[in-house]
């Protein structure tokens, strides 16, 4: 059943090539045109949409802060992310063209369920980004777009997000080419580079044993930090997130421009510091990461860099290396996460807890 794997979150982080090309299935139309037909809100009423809100949890909520990124820029709508526990008790203004994105692995999520019901009561559009069919979350919603992980059995999150993600490039892109905001053209570019991606992630897991022996070197770390620019900082979260949950390590992800604000007083001698560097573009994102990297490098942290193939500018300050495929940055954290899955799960093992069943933790959480 584990497909010779010893747990579930190592065969369903394998599934990941097979699950972001299945989610991509039958999106274009004859005409050449991005299809979303299981999305039952009309051209209309998308096109009267003047604010999308974003509600979920964990995993869920850092695949909504990627989508923020995507939906503002492909879209030119404001879009807040917002913790579905915090969401309902802060007044939130929800009008008729509020488009309130709910995402839910399980669909079950006691906090996500709550936030829906609050913003239907006052007459704002809900939409479920979920995995699982038939459950309360797409049921209490007015329209849903399926992920096509498959069942997710270990308890953290994988395929769930790679897929979340997919399906948030895919609403990005329909509300686009609702709304008029991007051409044909760029929006079938972006399909292309989004049917890339399964073979990318292919290569990205061959060099999972060289993810595992880095992994094995930091077992009696204390505490590691990652850092992320862009939509590479939700990554550096997740990345924080999974050791947390399966390794029960003290670990937190940065915006790598905040780190002088305060959290570089943390690093230490030898502290493992993971970075997600940027794509190499013609902003100057890859370059404002690379001097973070250098600070904390010189204050004696240990750097392990995620960086794209070609970017040798990395190699003077990365004491670690793991090579991710190119693709532009928007899309990278469908790539650049999975080295960080590969790198809690073997950390867990090598110390002895159950990756599949984490303590304290349960697949879904259905109380507030
Ligand atoms: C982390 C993880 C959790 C879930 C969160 C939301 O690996 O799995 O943080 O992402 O509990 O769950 P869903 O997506 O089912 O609403």
């Amino acid at each position: 059943e584990k497909d010779g794997h010893d747990w579930f979150m190592r065969k369903e982080i394998h599934e990941q090539p097979r699950a972001v090309a299945d989610s991509l299935l039958g999106r274009r139309a004859p005409n050449g045109e991005l299809q979303l037909d299981e999305v039952r809100l009309s051209d209309e009423d998308l096109r009267d949409i003047d604010k999308v809100i974003i509600v979920a949890c964990g995993t869920s909520f850092y695949a909504g802060m990627v989508a923020k990124y995507a939906i503002e820029h492909w879209c030119r709508i404001p879009v807040e992310v917002e913790l579905a526990s915090e969401f309902r008790y802060r007044d939130p203004i929800l009008t008729p063209y509020t488009l309130v994105v709910a995402i839910s692995q399980s669909g079950e999520t006691a906090d996500t369920l709550q936030a829906i019901r609050h913003a239907r009561a006052q007459r704002s559009w809900v939409l479920a980004i979920c995995n699982t069919n038939g459950s309360t979350i797409p049921r209490e919603s007015d329209a849903v777009l399926y992920t096509h992980a498959g069942p997710e059995i270990g308890v953290a999150s994988t395929k769930g997000f790679l897929t979340q993600l997919v399906a948030c490039y895919l609403l990005a892109l329909y509300l686009a080419q609702v709304k008029g905001t991007r051409y044909g053209e760029e929006i079938a570019d972006v399909l292309d580079q989004l049917e890339a991606i399964p073979g990318h992630l292919e290569r990205v897991l061959e060099q999972r044993e060289h993810v595992y022996e880095l992994a094995r070197r930091h077992v009696g770390a204390r505490s590691v930090l990652f850092l992320g620019r862009h939509a590479g900082y939700p990554v550096a979260l997740e990345g924080a997130l999974k050791l947390k949950e399966l390794a029960y390590l003290h670990a937190e992800g940065f915006a790598a421009g905040e780190l002088k604000h305060g959290p570089i007083a943390l690093v230490e001698d030898g502290m493992p510091v993971l970075c997600v560097v940027p794509p190499r573009g013609r902003d100057q994102l890859h370059d404002k990461m690379i001097s973070g990297i250098q600070e904390v490098r010189a204050r004696g942290a240990h750097t392990i860099c995620l960086a794209e193939e070609g970017d040798e500018s990395i190699t003077a300050y990365a004491d670690e290396l793991v090579r991710l495929p190119r693709v532009p940055v928007l899309l990278q954290p469908l790539v650049a996460v999975v080295p960080l899955q590969l790198f809690a799960c073997e950390l867990a093992t090598v110390m002895g807890h159950d990756v599949d069943q984490p303590r304290n933790l349960a697949k879904s959480v259905t109380v507030e």
